[in-house]
């Protein structure tokens, strides 16, 4: 993992002392002004590969804290020659350490822990907790898609964004059955490919922050 030059494994007292790379992800990470995207809880990283090869003129971050499956999408990013991708392993309790306000302009969480255990609610990274987080690096009305094998992590997250009058785009409750198709649909995670072989539906949701 260190030798790669598209892969930040910041310490927490690093991270604490200032990191230098708060603010400044796109010019000196990047190297150019397109906008930040995040992939959080992003595992082997498909969503941040996959989409960086379809928009070239975004830059995309994928941040987990397993440095073995980052591992892959750091090997597979590098093979395909992507220059627009990148990966950050750190806890994202730890974000705003990490990126400055308005730095990011949209976000992924892909097949996240639901955390059904009560007392463990406050580990799903759309809590509020995280929510306000977020909010904290995010730009006003940037976009958060979840996509989840979990029926309760979808209408959990339904809650709070009503809780929270953010607004919701888009809600589906079995993807690869709808009618319409949303244009990611073709990449599929390691975890969605397990749960798609078991038959288990797959949700999406999409909503704007205030
Ligand atoms: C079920 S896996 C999904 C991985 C990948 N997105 C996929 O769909 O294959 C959840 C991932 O989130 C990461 N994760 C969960 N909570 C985290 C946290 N607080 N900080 C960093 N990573 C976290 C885990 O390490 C794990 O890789």
């Amino acid at each position: 993992m260190e030798t790669f030059h598209h892969v930040k494994q910041p310490s927490l007292e690093l991270l604490e002392s200032g990191y230098s790379l708060k603010g400044k992800w796109k010019e000196e990470f990047f190297k150019n002004n397109n906008p930040l995207v995040l992939e959080l809880g992003c595992g082997m990283g498909e969503y941040s590969v996959g989409l960086a090869e379809r928009f070239p003129k975004k830059n995309f971050l994928g941040i987990d804290i397993k440095g073995a499956r980052m591992w892959q999408g750091a090997s597979s990013s590098m093979e395909k020659g992507l220059n627009n991708v990148g990966f950050l392993r750190i806890r994202i309790d730890w974000i705003e350490k990490c990126f400055a306000k308005n730095e990011v302009d949209e976000i992924w969480i892909t097949f996240p822990d639901p955390q059904l255990k009560k007392r463990r609610g406050t580990k799903r990274l759309t809590h509020p907790v995280f929510l306000k987080r977020y909010e904290k690096i995010i730009k006003k009305n940037a976009l958060i898609h979840l996509k989840t094998d979990s029926q309760f992590l979808h209408g959990f997250t339904l809650g709070v964004i009503a809780a929270k009058d953010y607004i919701l785009e888009d809600s589906i409750n079995d993807l690869y059955a709808a009618p319409v198709a949303r244009e990611h649909m073709d990449i599929k995670t390691h975890y969605e490919n397990i749960f798609l072989e078991k038959k288990i539906k797959i949700t999406y949701l999409r909503f704007r922050l205030k």
